[in-house]
Formats: C-alpha cells, structure tokens, sequence
C-alpha cells in the first residue's frame, strides 16, 4: 500500500485538529482511501507551549528546511496566519514539488493568482477546502457536484463571528459591544477580530468562491465590503418589524460580462432560509441554471471541523498522488487561471434600501424627504415614523425621531445622489442608515 507523507507547518487550533485525525482516525483513512497517509513532521515556532494533541519529539521540526529539503514529504498543510510567511512558504514548497494544502483565505484571495499559476507551472495541487466555511464542502461542490451548472448567484453567511453578534443582537437584545465581548469569552471571535468584524474575511472567501463559480481571478481591493462595526439594534428592531432580519451576507451575482460582489451588513426576509442560520453556523445558498437553489449549512470554524476539510484535501491529493496524476484534475476543472473577472462598480449595484433618518418632528418633513426619492426616480415601498424611541432619544433632543423608508429596487448611484441632497437641505439632522435588502425582488 502506498505510503503518503504530511507536514503540518503553524500548529495552533486548526494544526492540532489536522494532527488528532491523521493520527486517530488513520484506520478510517486507511479504509476510505485505500492509502497510509502519515503525519511526519510538524513545525511551529512555539514548541514550548502545552497542546490539545501532543506531537512526539521525533516529529518536531526544528526548522522549515528539515520538511522542505525532506523528498519524503509529499505534502506541506500551511496553517500559519498572516500573508508574506504563508507566500513564502507555499511558493518554496511548490518549487521543492510538494503539494499543498491550505486553510489561509486571505492568502488565496490576494495571491492566489501567483499561487495557481506557480502550481500550475510544476504541475502541483493546492487544496483550500478549510479556507471557505470551515467543515462545509462547497469547494468541492463547486468543482465537482455542481460542474453541470452556469453558476447565477452564489451568497451566505461566511463569517462565524459576526453572525454570532447580530444573532445575539437580534435574538436577546444585546448591543454590539455586549454581543463581541461575549463571542471573545467563549472564544469564538478572535482575541483581534477586526478582519472578521469589518467584513473582510468573508470577502475573502466569497472572493474564492467568485473565482471557482465564475472562472477567473479578482482584483481583491475591488471588492465592496462593509462591516458591522455601526449597526445599532434600534435598526434589527426597526427591520423586524418590517419582516426582515438582519445578516452579514456575502452576495456574488453573474450579469452577463460582470460580476457582482459585494459584503455588508442585509436585510433577508424574517423566513427566508438564511435568516434562521444562527450563532456561529455558516450557510451558503448556490444557483445553478440546471439544479435551481441549493444551500449547505455547518460550521464555519473551529478546531475540527476546520481540521475535518484539511483532511479531506489531503486525502484528495494522496489519491492523486498514488495515481500519478500531479494536477490534471485542477487543470480541468480550475481552466480559467488566466482570466479576469470584471467586477460591477459600487455606484451600478442595483438592489433594495433601508434607509433611516433622523428628522425633526415637524410639519412637511416627510413629505420633502419623499420628494427628493422621487426626484431620482427611487420608488419608495414602505414608511415607519416612530413618535417616540427612547434609546435614541437619549443623546438628542426630544423632537426629533426616526423616520424609515424601505424603497423598491433602485440603483446606489441614484440613492447616493438622494442621501447627498437630503443631508446637504438639512432634512435629516444625522447621516442616515443606509442598509441594503434581499429578498425576491433583487
Ligand atoms: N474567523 C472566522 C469566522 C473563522 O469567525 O468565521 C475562520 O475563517
């Protein structure tokens, strides 16, 4: 039976999920793959630290070079943070012929195109399965089980740690504050979660999935992302009330030379499937013009679940490996290393609008506000004047009070246009609340 040897390279939570199944659970491996598949080093700088999975002396490696000169380690697992180590790395281990594994979205989103085409060139796999939802497949569901569909529209729930904070927001009336300091105690956000909190780590992973679904790489720093870090709960209160919940979605939409991506925070309707996905969960909803709407949920992080979508890659390439077969199987199904997508301007989106502004309580308010919307063209669906909201009160005075329009589809530029007009006659006396909505209309 052949004999496939991995490193490990960065052992923090991930790394010691990855060690405890190769190690535990290599009979299962064994018999699912038909291969021995051995974890032969391990490296990391903290060796000095105490680990959930425990690695025997003879497996720590000293340095990178003791697993980059080995010709016996067949793949490299990089689980480092961070970008320029993680390129570094995985360019010399291709350059050594070693395959890879890895779960570094950002790597892959902003140097992925170096990375494939470097792969590509030595004729060697990358498996980034753990880099997008964590234990959820939908790598592989989109090279593979769904290879029959022109990919339409590809959105979800792509961060843990955000969905956990507007769950709580939503569901036990928390702030946001309230809500992130109790992720970080039970440990799901990062001790920084800023990238999470700010949208870019779900950027980066719908930047992956964009590229899989609509072949071809993406200027990340095109991508539109907005975070979480403003929402106030008086608005997922408002936006209930309307029959709508509040999710950071990641949304990709092909339009027929374009691709639309975008990241903020998104009303859903109250039933629709991703609005009930809670807590630290994931959810990614793909439309194929053969299999309709599909949706897979799970864990979107953690030791192993994470650890169980490494795994998976690292079992895929040993199979290649024994079979000889380098990666002929990525060449066809990842043919568009080089192309570029064209991605859709801020300013051309075109999608639904809840809007809250803050209006003194005086006669006509209302009324010119509707008539600048009118002015450009926007179509406005429904309206909700509070008379009174304490929370919001506090800080202001007494007569003012906010005041919701939720519009038909209109397009950013017009809705910007408007904003600019209604801040500059002094109609709203704060920058209003624009968030962007979903639902069967867009
Ligand atoms: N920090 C990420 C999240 C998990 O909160 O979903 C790793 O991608």
């Amino acid at each position: 039976m052949k004999e496939i040897n991995v490193a490990i390279v960065g052992y923090g939570v991930v790394g010691n999920g990855v060690a405890k199944i190769l190690d535990t659970q290599k009979e299962l491996l064994k018999q699912k793959s038909g291969l021995n598949i051995n974890l032969k080093k391990v490296f990391t700088r903290s060796w000095n630290k105490v680990f959930p999975h425990p690695i025997d002396e003879n497996r720590k490696a000293k340095n990178l070079e003791e697993i980059l000169e080995d010709k016996d380690i067949h793949i490299v697992v990089e689980l480092t943070g961070g970008i320029d180590f993680p390129f570094y790395l995985v360019m010399e281990s291709i350059n050594k012929n070693k395959h890879i594994v890895t779960a570094n979205k950002a790597l892959l989103a902003e140097k992925g195109k170096d990375i494939f085409l470097k792969a590509e060139e030595k004729n060697i796999r990358v498996g980034f399965e753990a880099a997008v939802a964590g234990g959820i497949p939908i790598i592989k569901a989109l090279r593979e089980g769904l290879v029959a569909n022109e990919i339409k529209k590809i959105y979800g729930i792509l961060n843990g740690t955000t969905n956990y904070i507007l769950t709580s927001m939503y569901k036990e009336g928390k702030t946001f504050y309230q809500a992130l300091k109790e992720a970080q105690e039970k440990g799901y956000a990062e001790a920084d979660p800023t990238l999470d909190i700010n949208g870019t780590d779900a950027a980066h992973k719908i930047s992956i999935l964009s590229s899989l679904s609509f072949g071809g790489f993406l200027d990340f720093s095109h991508v539109y992302v907005e975070g979480i870090e403003k929402i106030d709960i008086l608005d997922i209160d408002l936006g209930r009330e309307l029959g709508y919940t509040l999710k950071l979605l990641a949304i990709a939409k092909s339009h027929n030379d374009e691709v639309e991506i975008r990241v903020h925070p998104t009303f859903l309707p109250s039933d629709h499937p991703l609005s009930k996905v809670d807590g630290v969960f994931n959810a990614v909803m793909v439309e194929g013009d053969n299999v309709g709407e599909t949706m897979f949920y799970g864990r979107g992080a953690g030791s192993l679940p994470t650890a169980s979508a490494v795994v998976s890659d690292i079992v895929s390439i040993a199979k290649s490996i024994s079979l000889g077969i380098g990666n002929e199987i990525e060449i066809t199904s990842m043919n568009w290393k080089h192309k570029e997508l064209n991605l859709t301007k801020a300013k051309d989106f075109y999608t639904r609008y809840y809007i809250r502004f803050t209006v003194p309580d005086i006669t006509g308010i209302l009324a010119k506000i509707a008539s600048v919307f009118a002015k450009y063209s926007i179509s406005i669906a429904a309206v909700i004047q509070k008379e009174k909201v304490l929370k919001l009160q506090k800080s202001l005075s007494e007569k003012v009070v906010p005041l919701v329009i939720l519009t038909h589809t209109a397009s950013e530029n017009n809705i910007q246009s408007a904003i600019k007009e209604i801040i500059e006659n002094h109609y709203t006396v704060e920058d209003p609340v624009i968030i962007r909505v979903e639902d069967e209309e867009t």
